[in-house]
């Protein structure tokens, strides 16, 4: 009889059954960078993540950089919203600092969408009438990556899914001599209830409709995985599935079918949920927090966005 799950088992020992492990090296840490902000604003439900001025997005990195954190994802967020013609001014200001501060010890991936700057809310530019504009975005898009680049970061990372904005952000880049600069996909992205304290972060929630028709339906494994195809054969070079918890079973068949590493976002709700399960009493926060990292890495994630990385050191990864 096998008797395997019946063993004594010292913490020794399963540390060395397990099957998956990992280090903060394999987190990204977001970060929200406000314009016209004088101090940092609580966002509901993240805890320790919250809007913040320039300056104090330098100081938050730094500490971040002494709990071992290597790699950011930052959120730029405009003042003004307008409906095409965006003015990058506070976006390359905010991307040159950090750069500037951080030349080497950081990864600096910036989110590349245009929700945050539209009066819409929406991640396109758009008529007077509320029609999506497709080349126009394209062209906003691939303007504004090329604006980060230009400014310092070390990748871009495309949320917006609109169709062809990776191939349209890759050719604009290698014109620009930043062939080598990496793409990192949101590449099968769901429209999802879980979205809610980012919308607040970014200010970005839409002001009319729902993101339903660019977003892809739960419902659909196949659509969702072709996404992710699409990405990878316009030249994305790592991709990612959102939220993480929506989309454990994506993880394996996506890494198979594009041979490109593939991450999991796990999104603000999903963080916000374990953090109020905590505030009730009715979930140790860490050990949750670090239970579904590894359920992500046993689904075969290659990184893990978390809006808890920060604490990866207090939890006990190293
Ligand atoms: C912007 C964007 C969103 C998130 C990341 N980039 C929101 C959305 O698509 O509505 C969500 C991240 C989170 O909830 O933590 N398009």
């Amino acid at each position: 009889m096998k008797r395997l799950q019946r063993l004594r088992r010292t913490d020794h020992l399963r540390n060395m059954l397990s099957e998956t492990s990992f280090s903060v090296d394999q987190l990204i840490q977001p970060l929200f960078t406000v314009e016209g902000i004088s101090k940092n604003e609580i966002i509901p439900g993240l805890l320790n993540n919250e809007r913040m001025t320039i300056e104090s997005t330098l100081k938050q990195v730094e500490s971040d950089l002494k709990a071992g954190v290597r790699q950011f994802l930052l959120f730029v967020v405009p003042k003004e919203k307008c409906l095409s013609n965006f003015n990058h001014h506070f976006a390359e200001t905010a991307v040159r600092a950090i750069k500037e501060r951080f030349p080497n010890d950081l990864t600096l991936w910036v989110d590349t969408c245009l929700c945050s700057l539209t009066t819409t809310g929406h991640c396109c530019v758009s008529d007077e009438n509320g029609t999506p504009k497709l080349d126009e975005t394209l062209k906003a898009l691939s303007e504004l990556s090329l604006c980060f680049v230009n400014a310092g970061a070390d990748g871009v990372s495309p949320s917006d899914m609109n169709d062809g904005r990776v191939s349209a952000m890759r050719s604009v880049l290698d014109e620009a001599g930043h062939s080598l600069v990496p793409i990192m996909s949101y590449s099968t992205k769901f429209a999802s209830s879980f979205y809610g304290p980012f919308r607040l972060a970014a200010d970005s929630a839409p002001q009319y409709g729902n993101r339903k028709h660019y977003q892809l339906d739960v419902r659909n494994r196949s659509d969702a995985i072709g996404s992710s195809i699409r990405c990878a054969e316009e030249g994305a070079d790592l991709l990612m599935v959102k939220p993480g918890m929506t989309s454990i079973d994506l993880i394996a068949p996506i890494t198979e079918k594009t041979s490109l590493p593939v991450g999991a976002y796990q999104v603000s709700g999903e963080y916000a949920g374990m953090a109020l399960l905590a505030k009730e009493g009715l979930l140790n926060f860490h050990a949750g927090l670090l239970e579904s990292w590894h359920v992500f890495r046993r689904a075969g994630a290659r990184f893990i966005i978390t809006y808890g990385a920060r604490n990866a050191n207090e939890i006990g990864l190293k």
